[in-house]
Parts: C-alpha cells; structure tokens; sequence
C-alpha cells in the first residue's frame, strides 16, 4: 500500500471543488470501461456535486459508463433531506446519471445491519468477487470527508466499525456526531479498494482537527489510506500554514 498522503493547498472552497471535480474526471477518463465513484455525505462535497451537473463537467463526464455509490448513510428514509443518497441526486445525480447507475444503500431495509448486509452483497455482486484483489480495485474514487471529531465516513474515533477487516459494509447504531441517527458504513479495507481516496477540507471550523490529524494524532480520517493515491484537497481557511506531506 502507498501510505503516503499528498496535501494540496488551494485558495478557497470554490477552488476546491474545481479541483475535486478535475481529479474526478481524470480518473474517469483514466478508466475507459465500466468506472465506480463512492461518494460521501455531509455539506463539503456539495459544491462539487452541483459543479459536476454544470458545463464543462456535465458533457466531460461519461455518465452512461460511471457507477455511483455512497460511502456511509444515515438510517433516514431514501427522501429525508438528512439521506447523503437524497442529497447527491437533488444536486447532480437525478438530472445526469441513468438511474441505473445509481446505488443508493438500502435505507428501507428493517435494521441497519440488513441494510449492510443487502450493500454488500450489491458490491460483491458489481464486483464479481467477495474477495477484494488489491490489483484490482472496486471503486477508480472515493470521497471522503472528515468530521469535527476525526470520523470519516461513519467511521468514529473508538467504534468497533473502525477495525473491521472482514465486512465490506456495517451498522453504527450511535452516531458521534448530529444528526444523531443510526448509521451504515463502509469499513476500512473496501474504502481503500481504489485507485485514489479523495478528502475535501474546506473552512476555519475544520482548522482544529485537521492541524491534530497532521500532526499525527490517530484519528479515523488519518487511518483512512488508498491502496493506489490518497489526497487531501484543503483550502487555506482550513490550513493557514503549507503542511509537509506525510
Ligand atoms: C456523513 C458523512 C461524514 C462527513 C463528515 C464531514 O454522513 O455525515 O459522510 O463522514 O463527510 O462528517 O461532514 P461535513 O462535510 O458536513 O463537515
């Protein structure tokens, strides 16, 4: 595994999204057969969402051949506006992508452990493997984000879901942070099945967190590694200072 992680400090959150939205479509283009892109939920990937339904991106992307799937959930239902899955179709899924191509993680399921169970067998099954292969990876981009406390994904610092080496998808019955409901995750070594794990960090409130994780401090989002790239897309609200990388 390429542990390193590569910092990119860019100006503000517009510039960061742009870049984010770059990243994808290089990937996508890197790709040319069937591709996969994990999303993530809460409000740092919106602006690139709603770049992505925008020109240049909307005629770059190639929407008939690119997979869409959430990296985390909450147990909300599929049209709550707390739902990650709501929130990326209202900005660009629902009006870009075939609807086919769209894997939302199945939040009607009674419990959040059959729902976990019902998303991973619809990975194996786009997969064609139980197994992951590290030379061949699930996802071409996951996204990630990082919270207040260190979690990415719902992946929280001191939850058994963060050591899970054998599940590809879990229930977390106590979120860490609001909303304050039942949640579904990837685990650790499916998110890392990819060819770059993209974090994007933008604005004063993140500076705390983001100075400990780069100082070393053992969070959920420091653990989170690609095995091909893993980037951090940071603005300067969120890193007055150019970090090394590391
Ligand atoms: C979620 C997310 C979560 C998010 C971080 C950062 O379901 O909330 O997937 O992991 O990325 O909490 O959230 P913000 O982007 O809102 O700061």
């Amino acid at each position: 595994m390429k542990s390193e992680r590569q910092i990119i400090r860019v100006p503000d959150a517009a510039t960061l999204a742009r870049a984010a939205a770059d990243r994808l479509s290089a990937r996508l283009d890197a790709n040319g057969g069937r591709a996969a892109v994990c999303l993530t939920g809460g409000s740092s990937p919106e602006r690139l969402y709603r770049l992505l339904a925008s020109e240049p991106y909307r005629s770059r992307i190639p929407w008939q051949r690119v997979h869409w799937f959430m990296g985390d959930e909450r147990f909300v239902p599929a049209q709550d506006s707390r739902n990650n899955m709501a929130m990326a179709r209202r900005l660009f899924l629902d009006s870009c992508a075939p609807p086919e191509n769209i894997h939302p993680i199945p939040v009607q399921a009674g419990t959040t452990r059959e729902a976990a169970r019902r998303y991973e067998i619809a990975l194996q099954t786009f997969y064609g493997s139980g197994r992951l292969d590290p030379m061949r990876p699930l996802f071409d981009l996951v996204l990630m984000g990082v919270g207040p406390d260190g979690h990415t994904a719902s992946l929280f610092p001191g939850d058994a879901a963060l050591d899970e080496r054998e599940q590809w998808v879990v229930g977390v019955p106590h979120a860490g942070v609001e909303p304050l409901v039942p949640r579904i995750t990837l685990t650790m070594p499916l998110l890392a099945s990819c060819r770059e794990m993209l974090f994007e960090v933008s604005g004063a409130e993140k500076r705390d967190i983001l100075t400990k994780i780069l100082d070393g401090e053992n969070f959920p989002a420091a653990r989170a590694r690609s095995l091909g790239e893993t980037v951090w897309l940071v603005d300067a609200a969120a890193l007055p200072e150019a970090p090394e990388n590391g």
